[in-house]
Parts: C-alpha cells; structure tokens; sequence
C-alpha cells in the first residue's frame, strides 16, 4: 500500500483522483484550501480510514512523508483563475516549487497537473474563452506561457539533480 499525496484533492479531478486512489488499495492524503473545490466533492471519503484531509495552501511549505505526489492544486476554471491572477500565479509557481522541493527531499516520484493554455496558441484560446477583453485574455496567457517556462526550469533543474 502506498502512501500518497494529491493536492487539490477537493476539486473536480483530483476527488476522483482521491477515489480511484483509494480503490485500488492506496493510502490518500488529500491537500486543499478550498479555493474552488468543496468538502461535498469527497464527503463520501470522509469516513474511510484510508483518507486523510488536510486544509492547506500548497504556497506554504509541507512536510509530510508519502510515496508520490500528484499536485492538483490549481484553480482550473478560467472564471477562478482569473479572479486573482496573483494567486494564481503564486499557486502555479510556489505551490509547484514546495510540492517539487519536497518530492526532492522525500526523493519520490511528482504528477504535475497543468492546462493546454500554458503552451500560448493564442487564437484557440481566445476563440475558446469568451469570459472577458482581449487584453485580459492576451495578459492571462502571458502569465500562463510564464508559469510554463519557470516551472520547466526549476522541474528539469531539480529532476536533473535527483537522477
Ligand atoms: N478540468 C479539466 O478539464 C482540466 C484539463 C486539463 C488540465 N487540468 C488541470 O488539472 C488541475 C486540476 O483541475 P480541476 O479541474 O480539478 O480544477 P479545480 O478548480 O476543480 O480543482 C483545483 C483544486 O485545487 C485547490 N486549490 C487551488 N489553489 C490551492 C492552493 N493554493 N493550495 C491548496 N489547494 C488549492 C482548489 O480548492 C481545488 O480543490 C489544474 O491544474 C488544471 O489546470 C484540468
């Protein structure tokens, strides 16, 4: 049985993540702040001996000692995320680095979640999102490209010291 971490774990996918997790005979602690995800989403886990949650901002450092780690955590929705793009991005780039750093220490495996925006096509996001001005679309976007390019430099840095 291993132990493992999802961050997020409330949202939409990582409750289902937390679920299937569980069924097949792991051990879940699930880390959440509950920015957009909600207790009702893994409510029925609660009284399983094998689901463990934990009310934390993945922008604060964790230490805890599981087997993987699945980092989630991030709002998804385009309404969420660009309510507060600073913490947006705080989530994307410090929640990364601490999850990152401690799958470094605890030397284990990390899923880093992430979304189709990050790789910038412009047009189809545009077309897609139809939530707000072009030139918040266009500045969403460029902190989105951004977050991609700090986070590939601190994942492959830290990666290639780990191998
Ligand atoms: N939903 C999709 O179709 C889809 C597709 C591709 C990629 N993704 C990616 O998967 C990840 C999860 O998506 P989702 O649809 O489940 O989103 P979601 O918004 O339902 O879930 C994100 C979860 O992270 C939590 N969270 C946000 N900031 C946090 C923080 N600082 N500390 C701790 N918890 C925090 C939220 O409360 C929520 O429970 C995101 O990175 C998203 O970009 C989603």
């Amino acid at each position: 049985m291993k132990k493992i971490l999802v961050t997020g774990g409330a949202g939409f996918i990582g409750s289902h993540l937390c679920k299937k997790l569980i069924e097949d005979g792991n051990d879940v602690l699930c880390i959440d702040n509950y920015f957009t995800g909600t207790k009702k989403n893994i409510s029925d886990l609660f009284s399983n001996p094998y689901f463990e949650m934990v009310r934390h901002d993945i922008c604060f450092p964790l230490y805890v000692e599981v087997d993987e780690i699945f980092n989630l955590a991030c709002p998804a929705s385009p309404i969420h995320y660009q309510h507060d793009p600073v913490q947006t991005t705080k989530t994307s780039v410090h929640g990364a680095i601490n999850m990152l750093g401690l799958a470094k220490r605890i030397d284990v495996k990390i899923l880093q979640a992430s979304t189709s925006e990050v790789y910038g096509d412009l047009k189809n996001t545009l077309k897609m999102k139809n939530t707000g001005g072009t030139l918040i679309q266009l500045a969403h976007v460029a902190v989105m490209m951004k977050v991609r390019d700090v986070l590939r430099l601190f994942f492959l840095t830290i990666i290639v010291s780990m191998i």
